[in-house]
């Protein structure tokens, strides 16, 4: 294992390998494989966490994208407005449905620009899909104005995001529809694939609910066609696990960023944390020049590093068709060239931590 892993599994399976253990048994005593117990108990759970009216498990971050703007009844003829510095999913799910996904450039947190959101706006306009990049949320309280404003929903894509926060909004229970990836890499993370849609609104969970389990309001009846898209209750059970500790894994990440920015910010861009924001720092991302040697540099000290995109989404072969060429997002496109993530993950330890920043610093000092 390198000196200073990304991510560090066996850690985390060691501080919970009983728990984990016993909620698998359980489903297996019990033999409920689908829906069942514990996905109605992780349901409540998640939603208590997001502040949220309504949780409905899904099989994955990206299907929660596309049914939740199948359930607004978007699809051909319509736009999304979304952000292209993001995983694909942001703008698959638009495009997959037949829509357009339009993007708006990016401020320097990296999150969506409300003015470059206001600007994109037409008359085929559906939805705003902000994307809560990193960990942190974008400014929801200005793109919830402008949403009241242009009479727009509003689909969170808070895949990054669980339970952060600005101001007294959470992410994913502020818009309309909030869409959770529970993938392995995530925060609050499962053993495989998972997802999770938020909503308040009572219409919307119902048609959401309809929509994941093949439209069957009962076990013989089809209302309308649905997908097969459920959380799996395995999976259910080993996240109720991870529920009560999640609190602390992220204030352990928040620590080690903080002390990251502490030792960094004189030498590369740290993020910045704005007043009232609880940052869940699913990555810690620093911009920097020279970004491809730095990285190559602390690869040979043992140092794991990420990018997180190297290829903006509008610069993607399969995007070709959108008419997007570069320059047309100058702000995604800079960040794109600038942009590392240091691990950040909640079992490092204070010494690794201090050896990845006295390594960064060490380089910009050549
Ligand atoms: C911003 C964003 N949106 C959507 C997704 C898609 O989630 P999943 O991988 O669970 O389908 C991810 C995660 O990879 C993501 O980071």
């Amino acid at each position: 294992m390198k000196k200073v892993p990304f991510l560090n599994f066996a850690a985390q399976f060691e501080l919970e390998r009983e728990a984990i253990l016993g909620a698998v048994t359980r489903v297996f005593e019990r033999g409920d494989f689908i829906l069942g117990k514990e996905v109605e108990a992780f349901e409540q759970d998640f939603a208590r966490i997001c502040n949220a009216r309504h949780a409905i498990g899904v099989a994955n971050g990206t299907d929660a994208l596309i049914m939740a703007l199948r359930a607004l009844g978007i699809g051909p003829g319509d736009e999304v407005i979304t952000a292209s510095n993001s995983w694909v999913s942001s703008a698959s799910a638009v495009a997959l449905l037949g829509a357009t996904p339009v993007f708006a450039d990016v401020n320097d947190d990296q999150n969506i620009s409300p003015d470059a959101i206001e600007a994109a706006i037409t008359s085929k306009t559906k939805a705003i899909m902000p994307v809560h990049l990193t960990g942190r949320c974008a400014d929801l309280p200005r793109i919830l104005k402008l949403a009241g404003k242009y009479g727009l929903p509003v689909v969170e894509d808070a895949a990054q995001s669980v339970t952060a926060r600005i101001g007294d909004l959470t992410a994913g229970s502020a818009g309309t529809i909030g869409c959770f990836s529970l993938h392995p890499l995530k925060n609050l993370n499962a053993a495989g694939d998972a997802g999770v849609i938020t909503t308040n609104d009572d219409k919307l969970a119902a048609t959401l609910r309809l929509l994941g389990h093949h439209g069957l309001k009962n076990r013989e009846e089809i209302v309308r066609w649905g997908y097969n898209s459920r959380l799996d209750t395995l999976q259910a059970a080993i996240l109720r696990t991870r529920i009560p500790r999640l609190e602390s894994v992220i204030q352990k990440r928040r620590t080690n960023a903080e002390r990251y920015t502490r030792l960094l910010k004189d030498v590369v861009a740290c993020p910045v944390e704005r007043a009232g924001e609880w940052h869940t720092y699913h990555v810690y991302v620093i911009q920097c020049e020279r970004r491809e040697e730095l990285r190559a540099y602390l690869s040979e000290r043992g140092i794991d590093t990420k990018i997180h995109y190297p290829i903006p989404i509008h610069m993607q072969e399969a995007a070709q068709a959108l008419g997007y060429r570069k320059g047309s997002l100058p702000n995604t496109e800079r960040q794109a060239q600038r942009i590392l993530s240091l691990p950040v993950h909640s079992y490092l330890s204070e010494e690794q931590v201090e050896l990845v920043a006295a390594a960064v610093r060490d380089f910009y000092s050549k």
